[in-house]
């Protein structure tokens, strides 16, 4: 039977330096918090219990876990006095706990299971083990002073003399031990250091000491980018935004320019699909194998079908399901409505809270004015119907199939199957009037 682990994730810590009232595993990669990114990076290893730490806004940051809370245990940590003392108080619900525990940070929110199993399969011949990466620029990370395969100590950069801060691989923050060793080592941290923190790097000398041993596995440095700053936010981003493009890529999804899209973290796209450029994606879209998003389209909560064409400029806005081969065109924005098979909306139009039946055609201009200044309503177009070009349907309003209305009308009344609805002012022709009435207007500016 594998070895069961606990996760312990901690986002207790304000992340003074994001310069923001959010608390920092707050802040969004591709639509989703930090903090749900790293709980779901720990999931993947089936985990038996998953323990966050909150403190800092402690109620805001377990609001913002949603749903996901009920599978896991919430503890607080009051004051944040370091990354030992936030372990600390995980320990009364760890204590019972028959196997390995394993720390992560609310703010590292990449770390691949594949990782993770790598640390677990090291804790077989050690008692400590520790993630570290690699880099060209360690910047304020922890340092990690080994001597072959043995991590002998975690230097913090604010403690560390000349010749420590020139070491290159550095303390991710995840940490893997008997969930018992954890609990006896975090216990004896004190906090004699430069921060004046109970830090949780100190207890890899503390195992030491103890004759325990510990090691560090390393990893690609792009998984445990730890974020602090804004400027690590955009560059978590960005680095997140490359992965889903290859992933798209290699499912098949075409893609004029990549480096111009941007997705969502749940962004769902099959493949044969066309994103063109500068395409952005908000949380819950799918699009469909075979359908194009042109050019400088936004598409959020949406589902478009097989063959349907988006864009180039349509804003395709929450509920809003395309059905197969629909045209979406220049400047149209839907919201909440369904769109039938081979159903057109080609030009600068708003549809909004409708159902627009199959093949069904929309003129240029047209508007469902589906908001009464208190109340939402709801449009019905049949089958093959015409909307002639800027006409105004004042919902609720429901239009028959293969019914039309004649362009510039204002239709406030339902509309038969096969009717044509004409509602605006009938065209009276002066002969000779255009040119008196100028030289009436001349000469009033004259005067
Ligand atoms: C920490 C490590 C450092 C490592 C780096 C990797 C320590 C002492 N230092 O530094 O070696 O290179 O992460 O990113 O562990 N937190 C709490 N309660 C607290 C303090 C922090 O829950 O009292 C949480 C934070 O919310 C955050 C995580 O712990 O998710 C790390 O804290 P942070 O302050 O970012 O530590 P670093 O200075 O980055
Ligand atoms: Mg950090």
């Amino acid at each position: 039977m594998p070895m069961s682990t606990a996760l312990i994730i901690l986002a207790a810590g304000q992340g003074t330096r994001m310069n923001s009232d959010l608390p920092k595993v707050m802040h969004p990669i591709a639509g989703l918090p930090l903090l749900i990114h790293a709980i779901q990076a720990g999931r993947s290893i089936e985990p038996d219990m998953t323990i966050v730490v909150a403190g800092h806004d402690a109620d805001l940051v377990e609001e913002s876990l949603g749903d996901l809370t009920r599978k896991l245990h919430l503890v607080r940590q009051m004051d944040q006095l370091g990354t030992a003392h936030a372990v600390a108080q995980a320990l009364p619900v760890v204590k019972a706990h028959r196997g390995d525990s394993i720390v992560l940070y609310g703010d590292t929110p990449f770390i691949k299971p594949e990782t993770l199993l790598r640390m677990k399969e090291a804790r077989s011949r050690f008692d400590l083990v520790v993630l570290g990466f690699k880099t060209a620029n360690p910047g304020r990370y922890g340092r990690l002073v080994t001597v072959g395969d043995e991590l002998k100590s975690i230097v913090e950069y604010k403690d560390a003399n000349e010749s420590e801060k020139a070491i290159t691989f550095c303390n991710s923050g995840v940490v893997a031990a008997a969930s018992s060793v954890l609990s006896d080592l975090v216990g004896s941290v004190d906090n004699k250091n430069a921060s004046g923190e109970y830090y949780l790097t100190d207890i890899v000398e503390i195992a030491i000491s103890r004759g325990l041993s510990a090691t560090a596995i390393a990893c690609d440095e792009s998984e445990t980018m730890g974020i602090n700053t804004r400027e690590e936010l955009a560059a978590a981003e960005t680095a997140f935004q490359n992965g889903m493009r290859s992933r798209m890529l290699a499912n098949g999804v075409s893609m004029t320019a990549p480096e111009t899209v941007h997705f969502s973290h749940d962004t769902v796209v099959g493949r044969d699909a066309v994103i063109e450029q500068f395409v952005v994606f908000g949380p819950g879209v799918t699009v469909e194998t075979g359908a194009r998003i042109r050019a400088f389209s936004h598409v959020e909560e949406a589902h478009i079908s097989c063959g349907a064409v988006v864009g180039p400029y349509a804003r395709i806005r929450p509920g809003t399901e395309l059905a197969e081969d629909v045209r979406i065109g220049n400047f149209v924005e839907v919201k909440n409505a369904l769109v039938g098979k081979g159903a057109k909306v080609n030009h600068l139009s708003y549809i909004g809270d409708a159902g627009i039946g199959e093949k069904t055609n929309i003129g240029a201009g047209t508007i469902t004015c589906n908001f009464d200044g208190v109340m939402k309503h709801r449009t019905s177009i049949g089958k093959n119907a015409f909307i002639g070009s800027n006409t105004m349907i004042v919902s609720p309003v429901s239009i028959g199939d293969e019914a039309m209305t004649a362009s510039g009308s204002v239709i406030v009344r339902d509309v038969p199957e096969g009717a044509i609805a004409i509602a605006r002012s009938e065209q009276m022709n002066r002969s000779g009037l255009a040119g008196k009435f100028l030289n009436v207007l001349k000469s009033r500016k004259k005067n």
